[in-house]
C-alpha cells in the first residue's frame, strides 16, 4: 500500500502519531502544573458513548506517594511470579522492572474509569439495550483519552508512557491514590522530560490489519 498522503494538517497529526513513543526514563525537571493543565486539556476531548465523558484523573507529584506506588507494584510483582515460580518467576524480572519505571517521572498521571458494572447495577432492569451497549463503552473512550493525553505530552516535547503493568497492585494504588471508591483504575501515565529517545518498535503494515472481503478497504 502506498504511504497515505493528503498534506497539511495530515501530515502533521500523522508526524505526530508516528513520532510518540513510550518514553520510561525522565530528566529530573518539573513538569509544569500549565503543562499537566494541558494535558488534560487534550485528553477530555475524546470521544465517549452518550458523551459521558467517564475519565477521571489524578495527578501524583510527592515523591514520597510515587515510591509507596513503586513498592506496593514491586510486591505485587514478586508475588505473582512467585506463585508461577520456576521461569516464569525468572522471566518476570525485567518486565517488573518496566512496571515500576513510574518512580522516577517528576509528574504521574493515573488515570480512573467511572465503574459501569456499578451503574448497571444500581440502574438494574431499568437499563436498555442501548444503555448497556454505551456502558460498555466506556473502557475504549477512557484509552482514548489517554492516547490525547500523550500525544499533547509528545507535542509539548514531553514523554510519557501509558503503563498497565502496575495494574497488579490495583487496590494499593488505589488506597494510595485517594478518591471515590467506584473509579477502577486504568492506567499509570508516567510524564516528564525525555532521558531517552527510543527506536520506534515495527508496525504491522496497514495491507495486514485488513480483515474481511477483498475490495471493502482503501484502494
Ligand atoms: C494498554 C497498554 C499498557 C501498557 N503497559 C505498559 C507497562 O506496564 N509498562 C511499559 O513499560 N510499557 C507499557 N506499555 C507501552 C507499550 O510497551 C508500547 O506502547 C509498545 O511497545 C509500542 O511502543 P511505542 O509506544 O513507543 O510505540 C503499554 C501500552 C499500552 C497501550
Amino acid at each position: 500500500m502506498s504511504e497515505p498522503r493528503s498534506g497539511g494538517a495530515y501530515d502533521e497529526l500523522l508526524a505526530l502519531l508516528r513520532g510518540r513513543r513510550s518514553v520510561r526514563r525522565f530528566l529530573p525537571e518539573p513538569v509544569s502544573e500549565e503543562d499537566v493543565r494541558r494535558l488534560l486539556e487534550a485528553a477530555r476531548w475524546a470521544p465517549s458513548p452518550t458523551n459521558r465523558q467517564p475519565w477521571r484523573f489524578a495527578v501524583v507529584r510527592e515523591t514520597e506517594r510515587k515510591t509507596r506506588m513503586r513498592e506496593a507494584v514491586a510486591e505485587a510483582a514478586r508475588t505473582a511470579a512467585a506463585s508461577v515460580g520456576g521461569m516464569v518467576e525468572e522471566g518476570m524480572a525485567p518486565y517488573a522492572a518496566m512496571f515500576e519505571a513510574f518512580e522516577q517521572a517528576p509528574v504521574v498521571v493515573a488515570v480512573l474509569a467511572r465503574r459501569p458494572s456499578r451503574v448497571a447495577a444500581r440502574l438494574g432492569a431499568g437499563l436498555s439495550d442501548t444503555e448497556r451497549a454505551a456502558l460498555a463503552g466506556d473502557l475504549p473512550a477512557v484509552g482514548a483519552a489517554i492516547q490525547s493525553l500523550l500525544l499533547a505530552a509528545h507535542a509539548l516535547g514531553l514523554g510519557a508512557c501509558w503503563m498497565s503493568g502496575p495494574l497488579l497492585a490495583a487496590p494499593d494504588l488505589r488506597a494510595i491514590l485517594g478518591g471515590p471508591p467506584t473509579l477502577d483504575l486504568v492506567a499509570l501515565i508516567p510524564v516528564g522530560r525525555p532521558a531517552e529517545t527510543p527506536e520506534a518498535p515495527p508496525r504491522r503494515d496497514a495491507e495486514q490489519l485488513l480483515v474481511g472481503r477483498k475490495g471493502t478497504g482503501p484502494a
